[in-house]
Parts: C-alpha cells; sequence; structure tokens
C-alpha cells in the first residue's frame, strides 16, 4: 500500500496525514500528526477512530515517537503514553506491544525499523479486511440464497467501515464487497448517538460508493426487525474476550438482542488486532470507556447559513452518563 490508505497516508517527509473524522460529513479536511504527542491528541478527540485505525495511528505514533528521537527509553514513555489514549479498542494495546517487540529486538536503525513494522502492520490490516470482505459476503448470499431473495437488507451499528479499519472496513466490508459483486444490497444504518457515527461517517462512506441507504434513529431497528425488513445484522468490534464477548459501540447489545429475538443473523466482523484472549470474561473485564457528558448534551450539525454549529438539546445541567459501549454475550 506504500503506506497510503484511505483514512490516512504518509506524507513525502515522513509524518501522517488523516482525515479530521471530527469535521465530516460537513468538512473534508486533513490535519496532519508530526509527533506522538499529536498522534495521542488525534486518538483521544477522535480525529480518528474506530478499533483498527486507532491501532495504525498507535503503531505509527510510536515510529513519530523514534522519529522524534532515536533513544528506545523515551520511545517506551511515549509508547506507554499512546496505550494510555482510550481504553476499550484493544486494537491499541494490541499494535504498541507489536511495536515495542521489534524495537527491542532489533540492532537496526531504530527509526527504520518502526516505520516497517508500523507499515507492515497497517498491510496486514488491509488484507484482514479483504478476507472479511470476501467471507462476510459469501454469508450474505447464503442468506439470500436460504430466503430465496434477489437483494439483502443488512443493519449495521456505529462505523465500521475504511474510517475505522484499513482499507474496506470490517463491517462494511461484506457491504462493499456485496456492491462489488453486483448484489442489490441496501444498509439500515443506526445513527449511533452520541457521536452520530452512523449518520455522519457510515452514511458519508456508502454515498461515497453509491450503496443505497436509510439512516435510522437508534431505537427504530427492533421495530424493523420485527417487521421483517432486516436480513441480517453485522457489526465491527473494539474488543472480543477469550469466551467470545464482544465490546462495541454503545448500543450495539440491544440490536443483538432484538436480533435474537426475532432470529435474525448478527454477526460480528473483526481483524485479529481486536482479540483480546487475557480477557475472560468480557462482560466483567473489559474496560469501558466513559467519554464527557457534553458529548450527549450538545449535538453538532450545520445551521441555516451552512456553518457547523453545536447546540445544547437539553437542561444545561441535567445529570448525564456517557458509556462509549456496551458488551454482547455470544448466545
Ligand atoms: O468510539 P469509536 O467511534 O472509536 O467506536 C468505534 C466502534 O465502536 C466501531 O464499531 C468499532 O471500532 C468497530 S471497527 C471500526
Amino acid at each position: 500500500m506504500n503506506g497510503q490508505y484511505k483514512a490516512f497516508w504518509m506524507t513525502s517527509e515522513g509524518f501522517i496525514e488523516i482525515l479530521d473524522q471530527t469535521k465530516l460529513p460537513f468538512v473534508e479536511d486533513t490535519v496532519i500528526l508530526r509527533t506522538a504527542d499529536d498522534a495521542i491528541a488525534a486518538i483521544k478527540d477522535m480525529l480518528v477512530r474506530g478499533a483498527g485505525v486507532i491501532g495504525n495511528i498507535a503503531a505509527l505514533g510510536v515510529y513519530l515517537a523514534a522519529k522524534e528521537h532515536k533513544d528506545l527509553k523515551y520511545i517506551v514513555s511515549k509508547a506507554n503514553d499512546i496505550r494510555e489514549s482510550r481504553p476499550t479498542a484493544v486494537n491499541l494495546m494490541w499494535a504498541v506491544d507489536i511495536m515495542l517487540k521489534a524495537l527491542a529486538s532489533s540492532r537496526d536503525d531504530l527509526v527504520e525499523v518502526a516505520y516497517a513494522t508500523a507499515i507492515q502492520l497497517c498491510d496486514d490490516d488491509c488484507d484482514r479486511s479483504i478476507k472479511i470482505a470476501n467471507y462476510g459476503c459469501d454469508v450474505f448470499e447464503n442468506i439470500m440464497k436460504e430466503k430465496g431473495k434477489t437483494s439483502i437488507n443488512v443493519l449495521t451499528h456505529c462505523n465500521a467501515g475504511w474510517l475505522g479499519i484499513v482499507d474496506d472496513g470490517s463491517a462494511l466490508a461484506p457491504i462493499y464487497e456485496a456492491k462489488r459483486r453486483g448484489i442489490d444490497v441496501h444498509v439500515y444504518v443506526d445513527e449511533t448517538r452520541p457521536r452520530n457515527q452512523g449518520a455522519n461517517l457510515t452514511s458519508w462512506e456508502l454515498e461515497k460508493s453509491g450503496i443505497e441507504h436509510t439512516i435510522i434513529p437508534d431505537n427504530t431497528g427492533g421495530y424493523l426487525m420485527q417487521q421483517g425488513f432486516v436480513d441480517v445484522c453485522i457489526v465491527g468490534a473494539d474488543r472480543v474476550s477469550a469466551n467470545g464477548d464482544v465490546a462495541n459501540k454503545i448500543g450495539t447489545y440491544l440490536k443483538a438482542l432484538a436480533a435474537h429475538d426475532n432470529n435474525i443473523p448478527f454477526y460480528v466482523a473483526i481483524p485479529e488486532g481486536t482479540l483480546d484472549f487475557e480477557i475472560q470474561n468480557g462482560v466483567k473485564d473489559i474496560p469501558i470507556e466513559t467519554r464527557c457528558g457534553n458529548e450527549i448534551k450538545y449535538i453538532k450539525g450545520l445551521n441555516k447559513e451552512g456553518k457547523v454549529e453545536e447546540i445544547l438539546i437539553m437542561p444545561k445541567h441535567a445529570n448525564v452518563i456517557n458509556y462509549g459501549f456496551d458488551i454482547t454475550e455470544v448466545a
């Protein structure tokens, strides 16, 4: 891939240029990350997000640390800061561990090793994404065959497309593959409050690819499933524990329950870096991120003048709680 991915790419000076996901779908803007601290801020403030891409930027952030100071002690201390930047997506810790292992065991130039290791990790994620695309699309075709249908309605939550996993996504990868195979595919996109990754990001990605989709409020999926409008649900994940418990964007669990109640297949599409064999029981032990309550209190959109604006949508001092993820157990 030569360090060029859809959600981020390497500049000729060896820095990382990212699509600023906080501005989508209203403004397509990029930001250049020059230091490990830039990478940490981009992950924390969600300019980049989605388990896979967080891991990629974490790996490249370790490379930026090596570029700042060719000193293993410095690199390790920055790597530890990167590891702390978000708690739930284990791809972040997985990527940092791969980087530190490669750096500790090599006698070559630290910057070169860090760069080669990070780019290899990103390229491997691209290969995994293609495998998910093919496997997942075969599953879609089987569902269509079983139902005797020539089209398929898929429901997804949050964003697990190429903004979150290079370079085809995880949950959206089979949908992109369906389009490539000429399958008549339609996607129900959960808006995914409070940050609206579905409404803002998934819809933006699908629109760019000319894939038919309908954005639905988060509470609508159950009714659609009950009425037979959904053939399959597919989501990504931020961490899957050894017993198969799935941490994904808050609201995933309720969709899984509705799917279970209506006998609708519910798939979780993940690359290798999302597996955490160290945690046996996900419900008990996967750390769940709690984010700032203002993400719930304020909503961002275009005002009548076409300018991006944030407005308060509840009493200013209302109590809120903002868990980023929930856990779904395998039935
Ligand atoms: O808080 P986010 O936007 O980083 O959460 C992302 C998700 O929950 C995705 O569904 C997950 O990472 C799947 S793969 C991109």
